[in-house]
């Protein structure tokens, strides 16, 4: 019987609790015992975290964010402690196989360790839903949900001004988030990072409206929508992350003041940041977490290692964490012009 060592890396996303409870309510009953590391990579490294219990962990179900913490450490980066490390931490903790619960960076130290022998199996989440190697992440469909109610609550104070609304939305360089939200929501106009756009074109589409007696629009905008080259300039944070990733958002700036000036139309932003990752999850998230956790469990029973846990269709499967690495999962063609018939 084994060992587990849990952790929860990168951004917090909803079900993150659902997952660490699952895993160790099927890891008890397997007959392992379970630690959970705080603050991602950064416990591993120094050992710190906690007993994972069946009492410790009753009640998380519905609770968001991570009981144990996240963080961006990289045991990987320059000069860092790298597998030594981790193999430090988990020896203080007496931990011999680990399940990190994470994003594309979390998973990509995961495939690093279980490349140089230490046991893993991955978890994969990230409210932006770009990993590859899965259907679907948990905490897409809470923040998607999150997303269309802001859309509908903007719609009746829209409405009520005669405004143009631009709703900044998360998703890093993919447009499911705003995509998915901007259909159920009845967005008029989505910008997505997998298409560049032409603020002239989106102008059109809020005339067109206005032309047909609208008064009001809502332009639903990914966090890394760009626009086309040079028709128009907007400034990067110039921020990285330790991972690399530049820190995105502010794009709903640039929007308001361009449409406002080019239509003559009153116009507001609003960027709904953080509040997409917070809160309780979804029952549809609550379910794909806890059933990623037990396999998990089992995978790790099973004595899996260099391999992750994935929906395909509705089943859950274990695939290599290789399969999520590499170029994120991106929006496809078809699902973005089915929500352009609604454009405009
Ligand atoms: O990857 C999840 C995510 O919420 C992205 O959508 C967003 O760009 C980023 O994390 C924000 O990161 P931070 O919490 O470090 O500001």
């Amino acid at each position: 019987m084994a060992r587990i060592g849990v952790l929860t890396g990168g951004g917090d996303c909803p079900g993150l609790n659902a997952v660490i409870r699952a895993v160790v309510r099927k890891g008890l009953g397997d007959g392992h015992t379970l630690f959970g590391y705080t603050y991602g990579w950064a416990g591993v490294l120094s050992g710190e975290g906690e007993e994972l219990t069946a009492e410790r962990t009753k009640g998380i179900l519905p609770r968001g964010g991570t009981i144990l913490g996240s963080s961006r450490t990289n045991p990987f980066k320059e000069g860092g402690p790298g597998v030594d490390g981790v193999r430090a931490g988990m020896a203080l903790r007496d931990v011999d196989v680990l399940v990190p619960i994470g994003g594309e960076d979390t998973l990509g130290v995961a495939a690093r360790l279980a490349a140089e022998g230490v046991p893993v199996v991955g978890v994969p989440k990230t409210i932006d839903n770009d990993l590859k190697g899965t259907d679907y992440t948990f905490g897409f469909q809470t923040a998607v949900q999150i997303a269309t109610d802001a859309i509908d609550r903007l719609h009746t104070t829209a409405e009520s001004h005669n405004r143009v609304m631009v709703l900044e939305v998360m998703g890093r360089h993919a447009g499911f988030i705003a995509a998915h939200a901007g259909m159920a929501g009845g967005g008029d106009v989505i910008l997505v990072p997998e298409r560049p756009f032409d603020i002239e074109e989106v102008c059109g589409h809020i005339r067109r409206r206005h032309a047909n007696g609208r008064t009001f629009s809502i332009v639903v905008v990914s966090e890394g929508a760009t626009p086309q080259a040079e028709t128009l300039s907007t400034a990067g944070s110039g921020q990285l992350d330790a991972f690399g990733h530049e820190r995105l958002g502010g794009i709903a700036v640039v929007l308001e003041r361009e449409i406002e000036e080019r239509t003559g139309y009153e116009t507001r932003m609003t960027i709904l940041g953080h509040v997409q990752r917070g809160g309780t999850p979804t029952a549809f998230d609550r379910v794909l977490a806890t059933r990623f956790g037990v396999a998990a469990a089992e995978a790790v029973t099973a004595g899996a290692s260099g391999k992750m846990v994935a929906l395909r269709g509705t089943d859950i499967v274990t695939v290599p964490i290789a399969e999520a690495l590499g170029d994120p999962k991106t929006l496809d063609d078809k699902f973005f012009a089915d929500a352009e018939v609604f454009f405009g």
